[in-house]
């Protein structure tokens, strides 16, 4: 069984003292492909590295809404040119937060916008990270013409908004947030969801899931997503695995 952890941020700090056994670890447990996810220019650049020397691995460059307050116009220039990288298969993560508040809300819309634009002219998929925003990033996303593909990270939103995003033509992501205990909405979404829509992801560091919750996260525990949402949805690992395989590989365009 082949699994895709489709968003990592393993050049996160919290992995600088052991990320060759946490790499090596994921592989030992089947993960033979990673997508790793850029939050500001630095991890974007840093993702690309980890993509460049790691067989099976992608990267994802962007800024994420957290950081929307420091986009600037050399920032889109220097996220194109990435974009012709070989191995960067998606502009991410991009989007709008509005639980943390970290950049103005209208400053987040402006952004994410310009890096929609963004995904469109490097003709790549986007990876959207939307946290009680999905209101207003439905909106955003209904009034643009020839929308990208892409992926609604880290799903939090409700089963009508999961809908809107799919009729867009975009896939729902879940974490090990869907393993929570108190995640009863976000798993009922989860089991009824087309599987052809869906895919896997740690998000690590962050999101470890059940029993793990709370500690470091890493891609070997995509496994716990996967077994934890084939049992909910009544299908099989292995059949839930290639499917969100399938699903991955043809967003990413990756072989
Ligand atoms: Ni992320």
């Amino acid at each position: 069984m082949e699994l895709f952890d489709t968003h990592t941020h393993l050049d996160d700090a919290r992995f600088d003292e052991d990320r060759d056994q946490v790499i090596r670890r994921m592989q030992e447990q089947g993960i033979t492909r990673c997508m790793c996810i850029g939050a500001d220019m630095a991890s974007s650049r840093a993702a690309l590295e980890l993509a460049k020397a790691h067989e099976g691995f992608y990267a994802a460059v962007g800024v994420h809404p957290h950081d929307a307050e420091n986009f600037t116009e050399d920032a889109a220039q220097e996220l194109l040119a990435l974009c012709r990288e070989p191995k960067v298969r998606a502009v991410g993560e991009i989007g709008l937060d509005y639980h943390y508040d970290l950049s103005p809300r209208q400053t987040q819309r402006d952004v994410f916008r310009r890096q929609i634009a963004l995904a469109r002219e490097a003709g790549l998929p986007m990876v959207l990270h939307i946290r009680e925003a999905h209101g207003d990033a439905l909106e955003i996303l209904r009034a643009e013409t020839d929308l990208p593909a892409g992926v609604v990270h880290c799903y939090s939103g409700s089963l009508e908004s999961a809908r809107e995003y799919m009729r867009l033509g975009l896939l729902i992501s879940f974490t090990g947030s869907v393993t929570f205990k108190n995640a009863h909405n976000l798993q009922a979404v989860a089991a009824v969801l087309p599987r052809e829509k869906i895919m896997i992801e740690t998000d690590c560091p962050y999101m470890a899931p059940t029993p793990y919750r709370g500690r470091r996260n890493e891609p070997a525990l995509v496994a716990e997503v996967l077994r934890f949402l084939a049992d909910l949805r009544g299908e099989s690992e292995e059949e839930l695995a290639r499917t969100t395989m399938e699903n991955g590989r043809r967003l990413f365009g990756i072989d």
